[in-house]
């Protein structure tokens, strides 16, 4: 008596919503290497895994982690919700675990399976003033560029990786 019944699971696999239809490419478990630099910074390697998913709202969930190439060892982490429209235009909200909190606006293209965005708000940053992402999916591929704008640097790459659908 007096503990609540507990409410029912979610749907295993709930059917697709229509305005997700255009963006589907993009959804999965992604997993692969990438390389990150800056002219103020070392480059370097990673290990990434992103996963896109969906719960049968139009929404897309997104989730990142990365790990340094040659140890393992965590490094950066994000995730966030992508929200497409009917009209071709995309937007994302994006929490990092610096801290910093990324709006993002932009357009997909559905025939060339990409997606290109530009933060239209970033908070909290330290040294951040711009980013813009862009992603690209073939075949099995993902393959994607983050670029940043810093108080100091105008917009140039920071991050490229590719991804293999797992
Ligand atoms: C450095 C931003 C994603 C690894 C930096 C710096 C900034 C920055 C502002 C310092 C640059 C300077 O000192 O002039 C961002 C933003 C990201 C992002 C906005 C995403 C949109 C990542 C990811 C990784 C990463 C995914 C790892 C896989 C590093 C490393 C450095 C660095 C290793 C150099 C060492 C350090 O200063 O900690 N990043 N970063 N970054 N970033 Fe990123």
């Amino acid at each position: 008596a007096g503990v609540p019944a507990p409410a029912p699971a979610p749907a295993a696999a709930p059917a697709l919503h229509p305005k997700l239809q255009s963006v589907a490419f993009m959804l999965g478990t992604w997993r692969g290497e990438g390389e990150g630099g800056f002219p103020t910074i070392k480059s370097f390697k990673y290990g990434e895994e992103i996963k896109l998913w969906h719960v049968g709202k139009p929404v897309i969930a997104y989730t990142q982690k990365t790990w340094k190439a040659a140890s393992g060892e965590p490094m950066h982490a994000e995730s966030g919700y992508f929200r497409p429209t009917s009209d071709g235009s995309i937007e994302a909200v994006i929490a990092q675990s610096t801290g910093l909190a990324e709006v993002q606006k932009g357009t997909y293209d559905s025939a060339k399976q990409s997606l290109e965005l530009r933060s239209s708000l970033v908070g909290n940053a330290s040294k951040v003033v711009e980013i813009k992402r862009m992603f690209h999916v073939e075949g099995d591929e993902l393959a994607y560029t983050v670029e940043m704008g810093t108080q100091t640097h105008e917009l140039q790459p920071h991050l490229r990786a590719v991804l293999k659908k797992v």
